[in-house]
């Protein structure tokens, strides 16, 4: 293949044939959104039930239920599954046809065009009697106008002519049963109101939940095109929370028609809706048809693609190009989901990331720390994107304040799961299905989530310069955690150090100390160094504001000198457990745990990824070995360089020889059971300098986290946005070596030179650049137009680029294996 030829196939994903097992995954993979609302890549003629789950999901919208489990009450907030608008199913003769059923299929394909945003699906099947009919649909949902999705279908009867009945609806007898462990938990989230016919091509159905009193509509218009044929008669059929309009055609061998059914949705939380029925049925009598719709939906993707382009380019040979486009295949369909979850439209809605994105039900559609690992991708291409999520969290300030008041401490209490108003919607028991118990629940003890929150605020303050963001919210988040902590965090005079007591690091199988009445663990070394990042940068935070900004911030926090000289003691006084090797131990004790035979449960087990479920189904704990579910104390490296790390650490009295580090590396992963998909992404990171090969294969595995369900069975509920943007964010931060400090955007390229050369864009302060990174080279192109230069730097050589202007960089290895640049010849 020569050089600079792009891969043909690495912007479509084809799925062959119907395997019934399989098509839980393939619904996730092929759902449709746009970060306002999704629909998962069911078929339009299935139901919820054995092989399809067609859920429907907008952006933040929850509802609340009750159940009693052992006698406890609990309630639970769920994303809620809405009204099915997919529905359209087909009859022959009068006999209605499941096209899926091996006794009628003849031939399925469905392909994903990432690139146009499109669902396509090429279906034939046969009825008892022998009469073939060939089906072609696609969908979209519009990724510019949030409120509207189209689905069309043309049927051709191959060999017969007579009655076609096509019926086309809303389903609003849905309820939340995408996950099997959930199952015995209430799910019934809404209340049908309205169902009427509004024209004779458009049907409605309004539902509101049971607790949130949320509104839904949805409007579906259904046309045909029967060619200049006799035209449909239509039938308006009402069941119980549905309605559909039933079109009955004479059909001919041979000749095709085209059913056409656009749908609205709209809820009671959209701006500048009052009335979601009413803006429904407004939206589809304005709403032009499928093919026109389709183009300015196109038109949106390629706008954003541009935005977030990612290319591998140049190859090294044959041999690597498969490897090369299934490669980027699968990053473009990660980046994909990535922006149907958040995209544009969420600039003016009031939502999270939720870790599954809006794929499907697992975790209910709660958000967790996982933005960590999403935002990076979106900060360096749409900043004011990452500044509304932020805003999600800047707005639940409040109800952080009152979790921190309700627990005795000061300051902000962040959730380990958020859902509708930033109240703690972490479950309290969960079923273990291999032993078939409800167990009790203590993740919420994960007060990291906090830190994390902090670390996205300066994080993008770092990457964008927006101190008006800063000063106007992210400042008082991040201060006010910064406070938690230090209300967190105990003096203990037999150590003379202060200690975080009682949490749980981001590891959920260390949850607490063998036979401890009490969970959670003490000075879990992950939380415990971030809290002194956290008071090094409320320090740095406070320096960064106007004046008179911090002024009003101190006056209104009431932030005193002596609480400001405190958080400076803490950042000498915390204590951070280490083994006697000087390996960072993840927590106070964690050496004195049990090992694991990890040879015996694999050679029983094969697959350990939930050591917690098998062992519990033993009759044993997780809790009392030295296992982690995923990277814990490594996340240590992923978020700070090692430099970084060896200063707040030196700050406190404590060494990191460099020799540590590789030790410190081994003895983590040797104890981890990845039982989180976030764990690969960290430990390609970590690995990247110093064992290329194994960080690769840990990237290999991130990447394919979803496409290959690499947790057997938990893609079909939603697919994994942290290690989907994450598979993305290592290609730019850690392999090109991409930062952004010192208002400058530098780089530090360590590039898989197997992989040919990695082309990307991204926006910094408000100039496009187009970079290009190829082993140790780099190229940055600023795009041409008014505006002010940027600084971009390699090493030590910082150049300031003008619009239109191209620096070229070659970064060389030095001997310790780090990269110094200089600077290339004929700028
Ligand atoms: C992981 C968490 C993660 C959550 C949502 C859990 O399995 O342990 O770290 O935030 O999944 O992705």
């Amino acid at each position: 293949m020569p050089a600079g030829t792009r891969r043909p196939d690495a912007w479509t994903l084809v799925l062959d044939g119907f395997d019934p097992a399989d098509e839980g995954r393939r619904e996730a993979l092929c759902t449709l959104g746009n970060g306002y609302q999704a629909v998962r890549g069911a078929a339009p003629e299935s139901r919820a039930g054995g092989a399809h789950y067609p859920g429907t999901y907008a952006a933040g919208f929850f509802n609340r239920l009750t159940d009693e489990i052992g006698g406890v009450r609990v309630e639970t907030e769920s994303m809620v599954n809405l009204p099915n608008w997919l529905v359209l199913r087909v009859a022959v003769e009068g006999e209605w046809i499941d096209p899926l059923d091996p006794a009628h299929l003849l031939e399925h394909r469905v392909t994903l065009d990432l690139r146009r945003g499109l669902l396509s699906r090429v279906l034939r099947f046969a009825d008892a009697a022998g009469r073939r009919t060939a089906l072609r649909q696609r969908r979209f949902v519009h990724l510019d106008r949030r409120h509207l999705a189209g689905l069309q279908t043309v049927l051709t009867p191959e060999n017969w002519s007579g009655r076609l009945r096509v019926r086309s609806g809303l389903d609003g007898t849905v309820t939340n049963s995408g996950v099997a462990r959930y199952r015995e938990m209430a799910a019934r989230h809404l209340r049908v109101l309205v169902r009427e016919e509004v024209d004779p091509e458009t049907v409605l159905l309004v539902a509101r939940t049971t607790q949130s009193e949320l509104t839904v509509a949805q409007a579906a218009r259904t046309r045909v095109d029967d060619g200049g044929g006799v035209g449909a008669t239509r039938r308006t059929l009402r069941e119980r929370g549905r309605i559909s309009h039933d079109l009955e055609l004479n059909v001919a061998e041979g000749r095709a028609v085209t059913v056409e059914k656009i749908v609205a949705l709209v809820t009671s939380r959209d701006v500048a809706v009052s009335h979601p029925a009413l803006t429904a049925v407004e939206q589809l009598a304005e709403a032009p048809g499928f093919q026109t719709l389709l183009a300015g939906h196109e038109l949106a993707w390629d706008q954003l693609w541009r935005r977030f382009r990612v290319d591998l380019t140049d190859g090294v040979g044959d041999q690597h190009a498969a490897t090369t486009a299934e490669t980027l295949r699968t990053l473009r369909l990660g980046l994909f989901h990535v922006l149907q979850t958040a995209s544009p439209h969420d600039l003016d809605l009031d939502a999270g990331v939720p870790a599954r994105g809006l794929h499907g039900e697992a975790y209910r559609g709660h958000v967790f720390w996982d933005e960590l690992f999403v935002l990076p991708v979106l900060t360096l291409r749409m900043p004011q994107l990452t500044r509304s999520l932020l805003y999600y969290r800047t707005r639940r300030l409040d109800a952080a304040r009152r979790a921190a008041r309700a627990a005795g401490l000061r300051g902000a209490m962040y959730p380990w799961q958020s859902g509708s108003d930033g109240r703690e919607e972490s479950q309290r028991v969960h079923l273990n299905p291999l032993s078939g118990r409800w167990l009790p629940d203590t993740s919420h003890l994960q007060r990291h989530v906090g830190l994390a929150v902090a670390y996205d605020v300066w994080q993008y303050y770092q990457a964008t310069g927006d101190r008006e963001f800063l000063a106007g919210h992210g400042a008082e988040v991040l201060l006010e955690i910064a406070r938690f902590f230090a209300d967190l965090a105990r003096h203990d005079p037999a150590l003379d150090r202060y200690r975080i007591r009682g949490v749980m690091g981001p590891d959920e199988y260390s949850a607490r100390y063998p036979g401890a009445a009490e969970p959670g663990i003490d000075d879990n070394a992950y939380t415990n160094v971030m809290a002194v990042w956290l008071w090094h940068r409320a320090r740095d935070t406070l320096a960064a504001l106007p004046g008179t900004r911090r002024a009003e911030l101190v006056e209104r926090l009431g932030l005193t000198p002596a609480e400001l000289l405190h958080w400076e003691d803490l950042c000498r006084r915390m204590y951070v457990p280490f083994r006697a090797d000087g390996v960072l131990e993840q927590f106070h004790g964690a050496s004195r745990l049990e090992e694991l035979d990890w040879a015996d449960y694999r050679s029983r087990y094969g697959d350990l990824q939930r050591l917690d479920r098998i062992l519990e189904a033993e009759g044993r704990s997780v809790d009392d070995f030295q296992v982690s579910k995923q990277a814990d104390t490594l996340m240590l490296f992923y978020l700070l360089s090692a430099d970084e790390l060896r200063e707040l650490l030196g700050g406190l009295g404590y060494a990191l020889p460099p020799e540590v580090i590789p030790r410190t590396i081994d003895h983590h992963l040797a104890r981890t059971a990845h039982g989180s998909t976030l764990s690969a992404l960290v430990h390609a990171w970590v690995l990247a300098r110093a064992h290329r090969e194994d960080a690769l294969d840990h990237f290999a595995r991130a990447l394919r986290s979803d496409l290959a369900d690499v947790q057997g069975g938990t893609t079909a509920e939603g697919v994994h946005l942290g290690a989907m943007a994450g598979s993305v964010d290592l290609l730019q931060r850690c392999f090109a070596g991409l930062e952004t400090w010192a208002d400058a955007l530098w780089f530090n390229p360590h590039w898989p030179s197997r992989f040919g050369a990695l082309e990307f864009a991204v926006e910094y302060r408000g100039v496009t650049l187009d970079a290009r990174v190829s082993g140790r080279e780099v190229r940055v192109a600023a795009a041409p137009g008014p505006g002010r230069p940027v600084r971009v730097g390699c090493g030590e050589d910082v150049r300031l680029l003008h619009p239109g202007e191209t620096a070229r960089f070659t970064a060389v290895p030095t001997a310790a294996g780090t990269v110094a640049p200089v600077p290339a010849a004929g700028r």
